[in-house]
């Protein structure tokens, strides 16, 4: 099913749980099996330099067992080029990675590492592979991605998610505020990073952002109402958010 406000589910963390132990449980595969069942337009995987978490083989069953776009996540490097390059994936977000944060903390830099980004922008385009670039709300970062040729911008959340008080209203705002940017430069936005229930509505609502790609928070509540709930849920607030209806969040 394709809804206006796509929702990317991202299984990284259902192979967190799986590597915990090592062996083959829980399967991010058959995760993102029951997230399309529950309602998701899209699969979101990071491989990560280290593979602390995906596997190069949970990439190759999901192109091939998958029956809705991939979203790989990459950081910029030859390695990550090469095997887009050798799955063709529906699309490619590229991602800050360092070795030792615990997730992706931060958005690219796109003005900064304009000269390195640009051949890999050109590389994953030429090879037909939508490229996105996880930038944080700025608006110079997305006159950056549109001088690097990136059709799609998904604007980092995590700021917004973690303020509260007056903090987390002006992080709302610069979300508004890049959201409406990214239409006005003519680049297709997303957003995405530490997305929750009580988080959700906010961004949901803001027109010119058709995807969300949420995972974390969405396999932790697996832990408590199951994963299908977890998205099902997930999926109506957003719905909700879109057609007006914010603030209904029930029990
Ligand atoms: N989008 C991007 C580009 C990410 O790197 C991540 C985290 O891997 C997410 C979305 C999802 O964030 P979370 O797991 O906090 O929902």
């Amino acid at each position: 099913m394709s809804h206006s406000l796509r929702l990317g589910v991202n299984i990284d963390h259902v192979a967190t749980i799986r590597n915990a132990r090592g062996g083959r449980h829980p399967d991010p595969v058959q995760a993102a099996k029951v997230a399309v069942d529950a309602g998701a337009d899209g699969i979101t995987a990071h491989l990560r330099e280290d593979r602390r978490h995906i596997s190069d083989n949970d990439i190759t069953r999901l192109i091939k067992e998958i029956s809705v776009p991939l979203n790989f996540e990459m950081a910029a490097t030859e390695e990550m080029l090469a095997i887009a390059l050798g799955h063709n994936p529906h699309a490619a977000c590229i991602v800050p990675e360092k070795r030792e944060e615990r997730t992706t903390e931060g958005g690219l830099d796109a003005i900064g590492g304009f000269d390195y980004l640009k051949p890999y922008v050109a590389r994953l385009g030429e090879a037909g592979i939508r490229v996105s670039l996880f930038v944080e709300p700025d608006p110079a970062q997305l006159d950056a991605a549109v001088s690097l040729g990136a059709p799609v911008v998904e604007l980092h959340t995590g700021a917004y998610c973690e303020a509260v008080g007056s903090e987390h209203e002006r992080q709302l705002r610069r979300v508004q505020e890049a959201a409406a940017h990214a239409a006005k430069v003519g680049l297709e936005c997303h957003a995405g990073h530490g997305l929750t229930f009580d988080t959700v509505a906010a961004v949901a609502v803001i027109p010119t952002i058709v995807e969300l790609n949420i995972g974390h928070f969405l396999v932790g509540e697996a832990i408590f109402i199951g994963l299908e709930d977890s998205i099902k849920r997930m999926r109506s607030f957003m719905d909700q958010a879109r057609s007006g209806d914010a603030g209904q969040r029930s029990a």
